[in-house]
C-alpha cells in the first residue's frame, strides 16, 4: 500500500503534473504574515478548524522535539510502550521523565493515579496507540484530565483508519490542556511530504515562531499537500484506499484472533501488533514472516510484540498462510 502514490494510474498522473507545476524554479520564500500561509488556510478549512488554533510543521516528529524540549513543562509523563521518539527526545532533556506502565490505556490510567501531577506537567499518549491501534474513548480522555492535572499531547497520527477520524478535536477545541497532533504521514501515504499539524487552543508562547515556515514545510511539499486538499477526487482515492486498509485489517484480525501462540489485539490503526508470553513463539512466529515487508519485532518494557503493517488482501493471505504453516 505504502506505494498506491506509484501503483494508481489516476494519482500517479496527478502528481506528474504538479511536479512539473510545482517545480518551476521559483524557490524563494516570502510569507511576511505567517496567519496568511496558504496550507493554513487549506488545512483550516479541511478540519473546520479557526487557523489561530492550528500550527504547520514537517510532521508530528517535529512537534515532538519541539513541544517536549519547552522550558514549561515540571515532568513529562511518557507511556513505557510509546511511539519511540518521544522517549528519545524525552531523556535528552533535563527534566523528569516518568515512563508511564502502559499494556493498555486502561493501565495508564489507573497507574497515573499514583502519581501527584501539577499543571506543569506533560502527558504524551498516542491514540491510536502506536503499540496496538487501541483508541482513547471520550470517557477515557475526561478520567484522564480528571485525575492528571497537566497538559495532554494526544498523537492521531493513525486516527484516519479508526472507526471515528474526528478523533478528540472536539474535546481539544473544548479545553486549553489537549494538544492534538495530526499527520499526512499515514493518512496520505506520504511520510516523505513531511507535513503534519498541531491543533490547540493553549497559547504557547514562540510556538508559531519556533515552527516558522519555510524552515518546517518545504514549498513544494505545502503546494502538493494544499493542490490534495482541494481536490475532491483525489481526497476519495485515499479514503477508499484507507477503507480497504480497513478492511483487511479487520479481516486479519477475525483469522488470527484465536491462534493460541500469540494475542492478536484489535486495533484502529493501519497496523496488528501480535503480543507474545514467550520468547520462543515470538522468533517462530517471525521467523514464519521473514523477508514480508512491513514486519516488525519489538521488545520493549518486557513486552514482546511484532507488528504486521496492513497491505493488500494477497499480503494478508500470505500472513496467513505462513502463520498457519
Ligand atoms: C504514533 C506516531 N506518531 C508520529 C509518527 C511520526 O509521524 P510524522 O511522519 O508525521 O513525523 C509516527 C510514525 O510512525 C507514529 O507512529
Amino acid at each position: 500500500m505504502a506505494s498506491v502514490w506509484k501503483d494508481n494510474k489516476i494519482l500517479k498522473k496527478w502528481y506528474k503534473k504538479r511536479c512539473l507545476d510545482f517545480f518551476d524554479g521559483n524557490f524563494n520564500f516570502n510569507l511576511t504574515d505567517l496567519m496568511s500561509d496558504p496550507l493554513l488556510d487549506a488545512i483550516s478549512k479541511d478540519i473546520g478548524v479557526n487557523k489561530e488554533y492550528i500550527y504547520l510543521g514537517a510532521g508530528i516528529s517535529q512537534f515532538i522535539g519541539v513541544i517536549l524540549s519547552m522550558d514549561c513543562w515540571k515532568n513529562i509523563y511518557i507511556p513505557s510502550i510509546e511511539f519511540g521518539l518521544y522517549l528519545r527526545q524525552g531523556e535528552k532533556l533535563d527534566k523528569k521523565l516518568i515512563k508511564v506502565p502502559s499494556s493498555s490505556l486502561e493501565e495508564i490510567l489507573t497507574n497515573l493515579k499514583k502519581y501527584k501531577t501539577s499543571e506543569n506537567d506533560l502527558l504524551c499518549v498516542s491514540s491510536p496507540r502506536w503499540f496496538d491501534g487501541e483508541m482513547l474513548s471520550k470517557e477515557q480522555l475526561n478520567m484522564l484530565l480528571e485525575s492528571f492535572k497537566g497538559t495532554i499531547v494526544i498523537d492521531e497520527a493513525y486516527v484516519d483508519y479508526s472507526s471515528n477520524e474526528k478523533g478528540l478535536l472536539n474535546e481539544c477545541l473544548n479545553n486549553e490542556r489537549i494538544i492534538l497532533l495530526r499527520s499526512f504521514s499515514k493518512k496520505y501515504f506520504a511520510a516523505g511530504l513531511r507535513v503534519g499539524y498541531l491543533v490547540t487552543t493553549k497559547s504557547i508562547e514562540g510556538l508559531r515562531n519556533t515552527l516558522i515556515p519555510p524552515h518546517s514545510i518545504s514549498t513544494f511539499s505545502a503546494n502538493l499537500s494544499i493542490s490534495l486538499l482541494n481536490d475532491k477526487d483525489v481526497v476519495e482515492l485515499f479514503s477508499n484506499t484507507r477503507n480497504y486498509v480497513r478492511k483487511n485489517r479487520d479481516t486479519l484480525y477475525e483469522y488470527l484472533k484465536n491462534n493460541a501462540r500469540f494475542e492478536a489485539r484489535e486495533s484502529q490503526a493501519n497496523f496488528l501488533t501480535l503480543q507474545f508470553s514467550s520468547r520462543d513463539e515470538l522468533e517462530k512466529t517471525f521467523n514464519d514472516l521473514k523477508g514480508l515487508p512491513g514486519i516488525q519485532k519489538f521488545e520493549i518494557d518486557n513486552t514482546l510484540f511484532l507488528k504486521i503493517w496492513i497491505s493488500d488482501a494477497r499480503f494478508s493471505n500470505v500472513v496467513l498462510t505462513r502463520i498457519n504453516g
